[in-house]
């Protein structure tokens, strides 16, 4: 399949390094391919940054059958710019699609195309410290029918939007509040792909952990209540006796990419890791003996964001006297140096893009 490339004439102003915050702003141009039952795949395309028009009845509209990834391209101090393992998004995109029966695409070209946009927008990669450029794929079910079934027809694309400092303020630990009363996903559900109805899912939890002077939520399993899952929109680790721990992936958890990363990076040091269950009782009675050290998230958005407080009930408990655990901020900087190319990349997770 070939790739078409229409440039656009009307370039935007670049936005001011020093004032970027999420999601607010696009670059020209954008990426689209089509889906049908008769071609496939077909028509990848690079294009003028534009909105998509379609008919109110378009399905992803009333039924949310649509996935999506979320990863970033760095610039490096020399001024390259790279990609930290695309492929994996990539790979956890046509998973999500098999969950969400959208019909796989190739992920060669998926990130051949993606290489080529980054190129002819590059200027847009910001360079300040912690900025990045954020990508996100997507695809959606465009057939225009009311009838619940698979769409026919898909529209995948991929925007792009240059991102500030997660930590402007610095790197400190949240506070987090465990939900006893909702859930984010079930076991047999679509809890492990990146899928809107799951992030729809989770807001009303929420927005009540805001009203409560919350950062995030920490979820728990969606059939028992007993085992922890994930945190917000991140995944979770516990370092509980020299020992980290993070939820095995069971269907319902969204399979991180740093998350995985942590896992690999914490091996390579020799530190003890498991993938297991564990229930928030044993988290609290971990507090109570003394030996747990550290909590935090992993995700792109963050890498790592460590945990100082959690909720759970009537019980408030502090995890190392809420301040930066040792094991999160060496995970933190680690990743960071790998992603910015400030340091040796030992595990082989850099793409090179220009
Ligand atoms: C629900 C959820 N869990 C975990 C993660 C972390 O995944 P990753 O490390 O691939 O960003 C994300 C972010 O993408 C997410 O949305």
């Amino acid at each position: 399949m070939q790739l078409t490339i229409s440039k656009t004439d009307q370039l935007k102003n670049k936005p001011d390094q020093s004032r970027l915050d999420f999601g607010t702003l696009f670059t020209d141009h954008m990426f689209n391919m089509d889906y049908n039952t008769e071609k496939g795949w077909h028509s990848p395309r690079i294009e003028p940054y534009v909105p998509i028009s379609m008919d109110p009845s378009t399905m992803v509209l009333h039924y949310g059958q649509a996935v999506f990834e979320g990863l970033k391209a760095y610039r490096t101090d020399s001024g390259n710019i790279q990609l930290f393992r695309p492929g994996d998004n990539f790979r956890r995109l046509n998973r999500s699609c098999e969950k969400l029966c959208i019909p796989p695409f190739d992920e060669d070209l998926a990130l051949e195309a993606l290489k080529q946009l980054l190129t002819i927008e590059k200027d847009w990669v910001p360079g300040a410290a912690g900025t990045s450029l954020y990508i996100r794929p997507t695809i959606i079910a465009m057939d225009p029918f009311l009838g619940v079934r698979a769409s026919f027809t898909y529209r995948f694309f991929i925007i792009l939007s240059p991102v500030g400092a997660y930590y402007a303020e610095g790197f400190n630990p949240v506070k987090i509040w465990v939900t006893r009363d909702h859930v984010r996903a079930v076991r047999g559900g679509v809890g492990e792909a990146k899928t809107p109805g799951n992030y729809a899912a989770s807001l009303y939890a929420g927005e009540e952990a805001h009203r409560h002077g919350f950062t995030q939520v920490l979820w728990l399993d969606g059939v028992e209540q007993k085992y922890i899952e994930e945190v917000g929109a991140m995944n979770i680790f516990f370092l509980i006796d020299n020992e980290l721990v993070t939820p095995e992936l069971n269907g319902s958890i969204l399979p991180g990419i740093t998350r995985e990363s942590v896992v690999a990076l914490a091996k390579h040091w020799n530190i003890k890791v498991s993938e297991r269950k564990i229930s928030i009782d044993d988290v609290m009675q971990a507090h109570d003996s003394g030996t747990l050290q550290e909590v935090f998230g992993s995700g792109t958005a963050a890498v790592i964001s460590p945990v100082g407080q959690l909720k759970y009930g009537d019980r408030t408990i502090t995890i190392g006297d809420n301040r930066v655990g040792p094991i999160a901020k060496k995970l933190y900087k680690a990743i960071m140096d790998i992603q910015y190319g400030k340091t040796a990349d030992p595990l082989g997770w850099i793409e090179p893009v220009c």
